[in-house]
């Protein structure tokens, strides 16, 4: 067993046909495991080697940092990933976007116009309060709403490697497929109830 590498939540062949079993081969046998694995060696013998991945990530600069992250965001990616009913989200979703058509467009916007690598995420932007509004936003690389004291919610991966054997550069029509087949609304409603100030 890889250290810091979650088990994924389902078959390689359960997000297909919006990503392919040959995608989710590669992205997490060989990405998502090689980030796992470079970040136990690069903890190999330290102090930090025991402590929960979210820890070393709020810890982490530099390799190790991009080590951890990668491994930690992708741990979320996939739980982010197939489809588990909307209905417990759709109040949140309708106050902060006007509904979940409004949200889609927001997102395949915001995908589309990020440079390079990177998420796109939605988090709660202050855990705990109880007036907290969910916020779409892109980040770079392995950057992750954690760094900013925010809960993330749902990930969608925009690194070439989630999508270009299925998509090519069509990065719209993969986001477009990710919201309308896969995003899984109950994990997001979990994560943000996890948040909820009675819940902590
Ligand atoms: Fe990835």
């Amino acid at each position: 067993m890889t250290p810091y590498l979650e088990p994924l939540p389902y078959a390689k062949t359960d997000l297909a046909p919006w990503i392919s079993a040959q995608t989710v081969e590669f992205h997490y046998e060989k990405h998502h495991r090689g980030y796992a694995e470079k970040l136990a060696m690069l903890l190999r013998n330290t102090p930090a080697a025991s402590l929960p991945l979210e820890q070393i990530l709020l810890l982490s600069k530099g390799l190790q940092f991009e080590a951890a992250a990668q491994a930690w965001n992708h741990n979320f990616y996939w739980k982010s990933l197939r489809r588990e009913s909307r209905d417990g989200f759709e109040a949140i979703v309708t106050r902060d976007f006007g509904g979940f058509p409004a949200l889609r467009e927001r997102m395949i916007d915001a995908a589309v116009n990020h440079f390079g690598s990177g998420y796109v995420w939605l988090y709660r932007d202050r855990p705990a309060a109880s007036d907290a509004r969910l916020i779409l936003e892109t980040m770079h690389d392995a950057d992750n709403p954690l760094l900013r004291d925010a809960t993330p919610i749902l990930c969608v991966d925009l690194w070439e490697h989630a999508y270009y054997l299925d998509y090519q550069n069509r990065r719209a029509d993969y986001v477009a497929a990710v919201f309308d087949h896969l995003l899984n609304w109950r994990f997001a409603e979990d994560n943000w109830r996890k948040s909820e100030p009675a819940a902590r």
